[in-house]
């Protein structure tokens, strides 16, 4: 299979067999992930590998329950990390300036380029991913059971093994709602709604395949996906609290300092 087959093949796995991954394996796609381009090939990421079904019991919590944490026989954690390179500064004399926002972002940016480069080569492997938002909605717990040092933010995580499933492709919005050509293109209220009118019917057939999310809508009066998005899954008041914790965690592990006032 070419890259591009391969890439269109993809699709989130939630259910794994509980064969091991191999070590060899394990290590090919974790140094194919190490390839990827870095800011200033500083390389700000670490990756932190769960294979402790006692560990993953732990992070259980924190990942909201997701069963995939403990089902699948690999979790990966992939964090912003300038915490090595900010001793290296420290023993060579260097000035510091990771200290900040902007640092911790080339460091979530180095992650997160990673994480979806290991994600291709194990599915180029035969294994299966899936990510878990709940890594960055729970940074702060995740990073304590991690024993994170200062300067490092878990951002994103994914399970990993060989599927036990093999779902239906999800669709994707149209490329005429994704890409633009040299300008951005400015979309009518009629554009928006073509964008997502494929989305509106085949994302709410899902979700109200799920029990919990049907029983949800039926008793918070939702009408359409849009309304499920923000007033069952991912409401305002859980992206506050996740916001406040974060900036909180973020600045905790000293990435906040010189904030003008
Ligand atoms: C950053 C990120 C966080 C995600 N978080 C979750 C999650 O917490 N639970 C889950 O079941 N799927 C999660 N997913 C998977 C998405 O639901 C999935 O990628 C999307 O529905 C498209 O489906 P596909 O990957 O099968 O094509 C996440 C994906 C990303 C990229």
């Amino acid at each position: 299979m070419t890259v591009i087959d391969q890439i269109h093949q993809h699709r989130s796995i939630r259910k794994y067999k509980p064969d091991p991954v191999p070590d060899g394996i394990l290590s090919e796609i974790l140094e194919a992930g190490m390839r990827t381009s870095s800011s200033g090939n500083m390389q700000t990421y670490s990756i932190v590998i769960s294979r402790d079904p006692v560990m993953k019991e732990y992070l259980l919590e924190p990942h909201m329950k997701q069963s995939m944490v403990v089902d699948a026989p690999v979790f990966l954690t992939f964090c912003a990390d300038f915490h090595r390179m900010r001793r290296w500064l420290k023993l060579s004399q260097a000035p510091d300036n990771f200290d900040n926002y902007f640092s911790f972002m080339i460091g979530a940016i180095d992650a997160i380029l990673v994480s979806q480069t290991v994600a291709l080569a194990a599915e180029s492997k035969g294994l299966g991913i899936c990510y878990l938002g709940s890594t960055l909605a729970n940074a702060d717990q995740i990073g304590d059971i991690l024993d994170l040092p200062p300067n490092v933010i878990p951002v994103v995580g994914f399970s990993l093994g060989y599927p036990a499933e093999q779902p239906a492709l999800r669709d994707r919005l149209p490329a005429s709602g994704l890409i633009h050509w040299e300008r951005y293109q400015q979309y009518t209220d009629k554009d928006i709604l073509e964008i997502y009118s494929e989305r509106e019917t085949k994302g709410w057939d899902r979700y109200m395949r799920s029990k919990w999310l049907k029983e949800e809508v039926e008793k918070s009066g939702v009408e359409n996906l849009a309304q499920l998005y923000t007033i069952v899954k991912y409401t305002q008041d859980s992206h506050q609290d996740f916001s406040n914790s974060f900036l909180q965690y973020l600045s905790n592990q000293d990435f906040m300092n010189n904030l003008p006032e």
